[in-house]
């Protein structure tokens, strides 16, 4: 599908799937590794050897995407594909009523919002340098204003709708230039962003990145000059902004 792409947020969960997925189809990834250590990444590196780079990155920190930067750089000046997927959760259960501890919902905005625009800011000349300059952000519905139904989740939402927001602020500035964005919801992933494994969720992270990378590669197929920013989920459908 892609020469080459960067997934942030490798450790486990839908961006370990996207990783491995993507290493599946001849990819070489460059891999975000956000914890000090992630067996499941190694187990990759033992069977990619050649393709994967594992990097340490927390992309709430500007001196970790400047060094993850550097350190991509010395192995290529060009990404095809650059997939914002690390995100945390915050607190989903105070509402309006109780106390908020704006201090975490600083950390989830940092994490959420800005540190997939730090990325995408970091890396913009290496995925303009490529042959697809395709930015894919890891949103949620959680992030749609027009279908918004929950009373709490505040940190994880708003994040959400501004990860969307910048999403376009970018699309508009790199579409003239061949580059396009696409906002994805991964679906109800069976993973552990809640603390412990989510078991009642419908999808497991590899069926979601199996139709993620479907649904971007169908957007490859287009030229980049008839590509709005869509936000849709795992499944190609159109959610609300
Ligand atoms: N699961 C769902 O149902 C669902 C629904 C809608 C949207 N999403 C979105 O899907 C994406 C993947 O989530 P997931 O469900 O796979 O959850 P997850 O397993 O918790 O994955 C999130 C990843 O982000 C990493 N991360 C956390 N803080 C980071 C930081 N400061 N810098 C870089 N990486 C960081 C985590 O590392 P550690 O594990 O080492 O902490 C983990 O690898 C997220 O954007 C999430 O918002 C998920």
């Amino acid at each position: 599908m892609v020469g080459s792409a960067f997934v942030t947020g490798a450790d486990r969960g839908v961006g370990l799937a996207l990783t491995g997925a993507l290493l599946a189809e001849g990819a070489r990834v460059f891999a975000g590794q956000y914890a000090a250590e992630v067996p499941a990444l190694q187990r990759l590196k033992d069977n990619y050897a050649d393709q994967l780079h594992v990097l340490r990155l927390d992309i709430s920190r500007d001196d970790s995407v400047a060094e993850a930067l550097r350190a991509t750089s010395e192995h290529t000046d060009r990404i095809d594909l650059l997939i914002n997927n690390g995100a945390i959760l915050g607190d989903i259960k105070a509402t309006v009523m109780d106390s908020l501890n704006y201090e975490e919902m600083m950390t989830v905005f940092n994490v959420n919002a800005l540190g997939s625009l730090r990325m995408s800011q970091a890396f913009m000349p290496l995925l303009l340098n490529g042959e697809s300059k395709c930015l894919v952000n890891i949103s949620s519905e959680a992030g749609s204003i027009g279908d918004c139904r929950r009373d709490s989740w505040y940190a994880y939402c708003m994040s959400k709708a501004a990860l969307n927001m910048q999403s376009k602020l970018i699309h508009n500035r790199i579409k003239p230039l061949g580059g396009r964005v696409l906002v994805v919801h991964p679906g109800w992933v069976q993973t552990y962003m809640q603390g412990k494994l989510d078991v009642g969720a419908t999808l497991t992270p590899e069926q979601s990145a199996g139709s993620i990378l479907k649904v971007i590669e169908a957007r490859l197929k287009i030229d980049a000059e008839h590509l709005a920013c869509d936000y849709v989920d795992y499944e190609d459908r159109a959610l609300k902004w």
